[in-house]
């Protein structure tokens, strides 16, 4: 079964297809592909998996494929690796109306979209996200971008693709570390706006690490309608999208501390929220048990609940060079019920270290 979303956003709105084996499937595509070529970014660990059959799909609709193929890994997310796109681009003389598909992880959805954005002031692209978290986040919404060596995700773009063809059956060769991690981007969802989801994730979280296919598309389906609304509601993150945010902060704090890649973003993230419960807990805006309760379904994802001990100092500097300060003021995402985030602005930087004091080993 094939379920469709659409995010909202006038004449930039665009479809999000859900389901197993769609990146067979003709007539998903066929609909967006104009011209007789088309180029498809990805990496050398997902080009070996998948893009033989998105070719071939591509090839019954009349669609040719130029590929590219990046190195792997987030080190490699850089302003060298986006002009290998621009080179392949401008060397198969692409033109402004090519489409780019962009087919991998969130590394790959992030380059191949700021790319698309640039690449002679915009061509249309699609994302086929092959990793969960990039099922239920990073494909979604048009956040586009590569690292600076002084910050993450630091140059990009608000570009929205044409489409999302979101295909379960990718996640069958995903390595079962980077599926949790994935799981705590979908937990998030149920803790900022979506307290019936927490309680359905309660109930199937063991189906979900399993990779029961049905479980996952319910998941990926019931995120991306999140991600849809809080995008459409607030495209550019003035307002709402902000608390997509929940513990990214003291995540990031966390990635950054330790080095990229020792912890994995969704492994920090986790650790995060715990440290945001905490934080709203001693606030009384939340109840120990509510943290408890949100302790355990990370514990039973197969997550970090407690992050390294860095020294809340150290953690509090790091949150400094956040995105998210504003007017160099700590802007947190916290939450108000186990399906109730709010952004506040914590001025007490004491009690932030207790939270973090209290959660970090
Ligand atoms: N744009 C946004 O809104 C947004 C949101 C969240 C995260 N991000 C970005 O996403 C990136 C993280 O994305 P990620 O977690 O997908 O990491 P990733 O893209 O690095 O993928 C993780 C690993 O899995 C491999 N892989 C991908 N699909 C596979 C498959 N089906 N089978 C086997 N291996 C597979 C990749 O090659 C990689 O080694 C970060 O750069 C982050 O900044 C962006
Ligand atoms: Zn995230």
């Amino acid at each position: 079964m094939i379920q469709t979303l659409s995010v909202e956003l006038g004449e930039r709105s665009y479809p999000i297809h859900i389901g197993c084996g769609l990146i067979s499937m003709d007539a998903l595509l066929s609909p967006h592909f104009k011209h007789k070529k088309a180029v498809v970014v990805t990496n050398t660990t997902v080009a070996p998996l998948y893009l033989n059959s998105l070719k071939a799909t591509l090839a019954r609709i009349g669609v040719s494929v130029i590929p590219v193929v990046l190195p792997d890994g987030e080190k490699y997310k850089t302003w060298e690796t986006l002009n290998q796109i621009f080179d392949a681009l401008l060397g198969n003389h692409c033109e402004r109306s090519t489409m780019l598909v962009a087919l991998g992880g969130g590394v790959v959805g992030d380059m191949g979209g700021f790319a698309a954005s640039c690449y002679q002031r915009g061509m249309p692209f699609v994302q086929v996200p092959t990793t969960l978290l990039s099922l239920v986040d990073s494909s979604v919404g048009g956040k586009t971008a590569i690292n600076h060596p002084l910050g993450k995700n630091m140059i990009g773009a608000f570009y929205q693709p044409k489409l999302v063809l979101a295909d379960i059956s990718t996640l069958k060769t995903l390595p079962e570390r980077e599926l949790k991690a994935g799981l705590a981007e979908v937990i998030k969802y149920g803790l900022i706006r979506d307290p019936e989801f927490f309680v359905w994730l309660e109930g199937n979280i063991e189906r979900l690490q399993a990779g029961d296919e049905q479980a996952l598309a319910y998941a990926v389906h019931r995120s991306c309608q999140n991600k849809a609304e809080v995008v459409a509601a607030d495209e550019r993150e003035t307002g709402e999208r902000a608390l997509l945010n929940l513990g990214h902060t003291f995540g990031h704090a966390i990635e950054t501390g330790l080095g990229y890649g020792v912890w994995l973003h969704g492994e920090a993230v986790a650790a995060g929220t715990l440290i945001a419960a905490e934080l709203s807990c001693r606030l009384g805006w939340i109840t120990e048990i509510d943290v408890r309760r949100i302790e355990n379904l990370f514990v039973r994802a197969g997550l970090p609940v407690r992050g390294p001990a860095m020294g809340a100092a150290r953690y509090i500097e790091l949150m400094r060079h956040d995105k998210k300060v504003q007017d160099g003021k700590l802007r947190l995402v916290l939450l108000n019920a186990v399906g109730k985030a709010v952004v506040s602005d914590v001025a007490d930087e004491g009690l932030i270290g207790e939270a973090i004091d209290a959660r970090c080993t």
